[in-house]
């Protein structure tokens, strides 16, 4: 007679020597009827998946642009208030891209990249960039999990934080290499990829000084409008962080970036953007960090940028 028990067991045998696929296994162990995923194996499942789309560098991009945006879109995604910010930096400030991919705005903002090319509407913004003199140029340090090329040296102002996750690397270690950073932002960076978010914030707070400032690239908040040209032609379907979601535990489900808003110890500001939007991540000095634990309940659904993850909140 076929229980539940013997078909979870049948299912998850079938799966260990790969027989059924990862979903129809998965939905067996939870129980057949598409509940979460238990065990450690589907965990490093998803693991694996993540370090693929990491180490292949190209995010379903259709050309380089997924890892090779310079000042400009960086700008634009993250809005004035970071603009202003890049440009207050002097020497004595330390900066971080969470999420570098070949550098290219990393080392723009080292000064070592040459001239930048000036882009509308950051004109001026850019000009002010290319004039810096030393004493203006900040400490750079470079978050990315595999670069395309060997060209992009550490020095005295510029680190790598390469090679492996950000949430793997090790507290004393980002100490080291952040105690001092004050301002971090991504423009879909690690926040935007990471399977683990409650590690990497807890890891970033624990590293950087209490005052630091964290810009995302967060996308418009109704992820899925389509844009129409002028033309009329549809366009596809735009990014967002808000098309990730964390189910709560009692079950109301929240965009991502309406859960970190809930988070005890942290101050999540919405900065209006022109083309979307961004957060501004911050700490509340006056109230003690407490980021529950999320755990992934599907496979991310990679084929955009950035993925579509969703969460359940332990
Ligand atoms: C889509 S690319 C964007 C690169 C760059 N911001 C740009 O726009 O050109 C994502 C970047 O985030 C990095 N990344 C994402 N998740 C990461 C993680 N958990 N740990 C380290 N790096 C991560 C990737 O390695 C890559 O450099």
């Amino acid at each position: 007679m076929i229980t539940p028990h013997s078909r979870r067991r049948f299912f998850f045998l079938s799966f260990l020597i790969g027989l059924v696929p990862l979903t129809s296994a998965r939905e067996a162990v939870a129980g057949g009827g598409g509940g979460l995923p238990k065990g450690r194996s589907i965990q490093h499942r998803y693991r694996a998946q993540q370090i693929e789309l990491l180490g292949h560098n190209t995010f379903n991009g259709s050309n380089r642009k997924a890892v090779d945006r310079g000042a400009a879109p960086y700008f634009s995604s993250l809005g004035r208030r970071f603009v202003r910010r890049v440009l207050a930096a002097t020497s004595r400030h330390h900066v971080c891209d969470m999420g570098a991919g070949n550098c290219v705005f990393a080392t723009e903002l080292a000064g070592l990249g040459g001239r930048v090319i000036p882009e509308w509407p950051f004109e001026e913004a850019i000009k002010q960039l290319n004039d810096r003199e030393a004493s203006q140029i900040p400490h750079v340090s470079a978050v990315t999990y595999k670069m395309d090329h060997d060209y992009v040296h550490e020095g005295k102002k510029f680190q790598l934080l390469e090679g492996r996750l950000f949430e793997d690397i090790p507290p004393a270690k980002l100490k080291a290499k952040l105690g001092q950073t004050k301002l971090f932002f991504e423009k879909w960076g690690v926040l935007a990829y990471t399977h683990d978010p409650t590690k990497v914030l807890r890891k970033l707070c624990a590293a950087a000084p209490v005052d630091f400032e964290y810009f995302v690239e967060a996308g418009p908040r109704h992820w899925n409008v389509e844009r129409q040209t002028m033309s009329g032609d549809p366009k596809p379907p735009r990014s967002s962080l808000h098309s990730s979601t964390v189910k709560l535990r009692d079950g109301r489900v929240l965009t991502f970036p309406d859960w970190l808003r809930t988070v005890k110890g942290l101050k999540v500001t919405e900065l209006k953007v022109e083309n979307g939007g961004a957060l501004l991540i911050r700490r509340d000095p006056r109230v003690p960090l407490d980021i529950p634990k999320l755990r992934l309940i599907n496979p991310p659904d990679e084929s955009g940028m950035p993925p579509h993850r969703e969460f359940l909140e332990r």
